[in-house]
């Protein structure tokens, strides 16, 4: 996820059981021409692993350029094409859905990464750009299939509905009926529930997580639990999330290459994740907006009472 998926966000969510993890989109161009924040965007360690890239972009040989860079930079264990981000300056550059309605530069793009490089290459897709129509949605995939992809994700909405709306199972179990390739479901990931609506209303291969996981990294082992054994969710404790949130904060303060005002800020949004929900999470906010170091937005937590955090999340 662009602007969330950083090295904080990755290792707080490793901890609490994501089984792999994306760098946040990068732009080809950006990539393979060496902009500074690629450098920002590609900090990792060790124990960051295993991890794959995904690349927005619209030309096959820049996209190619930009992956060899990016394979001489990190050990990826594979490279994702982005076919699915509405944003509109991207979209009006023809990347990403707009790839959607291109499926023949999509098939380039997929045949110059996947017959060139040493490691597989997937497509993230949207089940249509303006309208749902399984029937177009499955010849995409299969274009990405035909060009060598090794799998697809497809995020169960169209281009036009943006992060809103309804999750189209159907056209997600209509790619995976037609393709021999694995195929990944995502949308509406909230809680262990909706993954497994996911996985039984599509039979695909497996999920992705995206906002689910926004201040609420335990969904991970959550949905792992429920889908192995039935076990509910268990809400964790105010201090198991006081603990978890100052640990986020911490790899936040460690690791992110920003200057310490936007990293102020930076903070108290993902603190604000946290508490979302909240039937006083207005103060909440107002208290954090006041923090001017790190060591003082810690405090503001610390002094979140108990009762603030009943009402919380994985209520479904
Ligand atoms: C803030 C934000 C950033 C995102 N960035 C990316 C991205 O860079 N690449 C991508 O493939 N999907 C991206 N997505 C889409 C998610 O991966 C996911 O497909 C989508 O949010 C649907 O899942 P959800 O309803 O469970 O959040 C992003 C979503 C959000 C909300």
């Amino acid at each position: 996820m662009s602007g969330v998926t950083d090295l904080a966000f990755r290792l707080i969510s490793r901890e609490l059981g994501a089984g792999f993890c994306f760098f946040e989109m990068l732009d080809s161009k950006a990539t393979l021409y060496g902009h500074p924040k690629n450098r920002r965007l590609l900090k990792t360690l060790k124990k960051d692993s295993p991890i794959a890239a995904q690349l927005v972009g619209d030309d096959p040989s820049v996209m190619l350029g930009a992956a060899e860079k990016l394979l001489s930079l990190a050990d990826i264990s594979f490279l994702d094409i982005n076919s699915a981000c509405p944003a509109k300056k991207i979209v009006k550059k023809g990347a990403g859905a707009a790839l959607l309605k291109d499926t023949a530069r999509l098939g380039k793009i997929v045949k110059k990464l996947a017959s060139n490089l040493r490691i597989p290459v997937t497509v993230k897709l949207r089940t249509g750009f303006n309208k749902r129509d399984a029937a177009v949605c499955v010849r995409t995939a299969e274009i990405c299939e035909a060009n060598g992809a090794s799998c697809v994700f497809i995020h169960g909405r169209t281009m036009s509905q943006g992060y809103s709306g309804d999750i189209d199972y159907e056209s997600i179990k209509a790619v995976k009926k037609a393709l021999k390739i694995p195929v990944f479901g995502s949308g509406n990931i909230f809680n262990p529930f909706m993954a497994k609506k996911m996985l039984d209303e599509t039979e695909c291969d497996g999920i992705t997580v995206a906002r689910g996981a926004l201040g609420n990294p335990w969904i991970f082992k959550n949905i792992e639990n429920y889908l192995k054994n039935g076990g509910t969710a268990e809400n964790p404790s105010l201090s198991l999330k006081k603990k978890i949130l100052e640990r986020h904060l911490g790899y936040i303060e460690s690791y992110k290459d920003i200057t310490d005002t936007n990293k102020i800020g930076f903070m108290g949004k993902i603190a604000m994740w946290y508490f979302k929900g909240l039937h006083n999470a207005s103060r909440i906010r107002e208290q954090i907006s006041k923090a001017r170091s790190y060591g003082e937005l810690i405090y503001f937590i610390n002094r979140q009472k108990p009762s603030h955090f009943f009402k919380h999340i994985l209520l479904f």
